[in-house]
């Protein structure tokens, strides 16, 4: 079966281009059927973008980009963003995006988890999760961010209240020295963990 978290996607590709104002910059992104919210700005992702900690001179692990909203905002902000997806059809379409939005401090790198940084440290992982990957997916995420993070670096993440948050949350907890609410609405919480 063809999911929006499969390495190749098997649907047709259809491409819908979005203009999206946030943060006080305007994007235009490519969409595309099979990548994860097609034709639209998901409201979770919306959500982490408004309320994400972000400080010049950082460099960020954009976990799980699809089509690129979350990096390449980031992107505005900060010095480097890499940007890592699993689905193919996701990593060509963020590199459009990239494109399109003149994004020079970024990159695009296909791969699973952890696998295309290996060995990398970043001053924050931040990432709307695959929650209907399954829970080990989320587990692994969240237990191997410190390995991923300097000193005080910021694993920042959104997820459904009713889809896990609870889960997420307590698994944030065993693993980080701290872990803050960053924002609620609209069904979903955003949680920052310190390593
Ligand atoms: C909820 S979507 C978020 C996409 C994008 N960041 C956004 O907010 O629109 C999760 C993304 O994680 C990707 N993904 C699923 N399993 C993954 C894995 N094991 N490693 C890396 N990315 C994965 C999916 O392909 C999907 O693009």
């Amino acid at each position: 079966m063809s999911h929006y978290y499969s390495e190749e996607p098997g649907t047709p590709l259809k491409t819908k281009t979005i203009e999206v104002c946030i943060r006080g910059h305007c994007f235009k992104f490519v969409t595309a059927s099979g990548v994860f919210s097609f034709g639209k700005i998901d409201r979770g992702t919306e959500l982490l973008i408004e309320s994400m900690v972000l400080n010049e001179g950082w460099r960020v692990l954009d976990l799980g980009c699809g089509y690129g909203p979350v990096g390449i905002v980031v992107s505005r902000f900060v010095d480097y963003v890499v940007m890592t997806d699993v689905n193919r059809r996701a990593i060509s379409i963020a590199k459009k995006n990239l494109k399109i939005n003149r994004v020079r401090n970024a990159e695009v790198r296909w791969g699973s988890l952890y696998g295309p940084v290996s060995g990398e440290k970043f001053n924050s992982i931040i990432t709307n999760p695959p929650v209907h990957a399954g829970k080990d997916t989320l587990r692994e995420i969240v237990i191997n961010a410190p390995k991923h993070l300097n000193d005080g670096g910021l694993l920042q993440l959104v997820i459904r209240t009713n889809q896990g948050a609870k889960y997420i949350k307590a698994l944030m907890e065993e693993t980080f020295t701290e872990v803050r609410e960053l924002a609620k609405g609209s069904g979903y919480r955003v949680y920052a963990g310190i390593a």
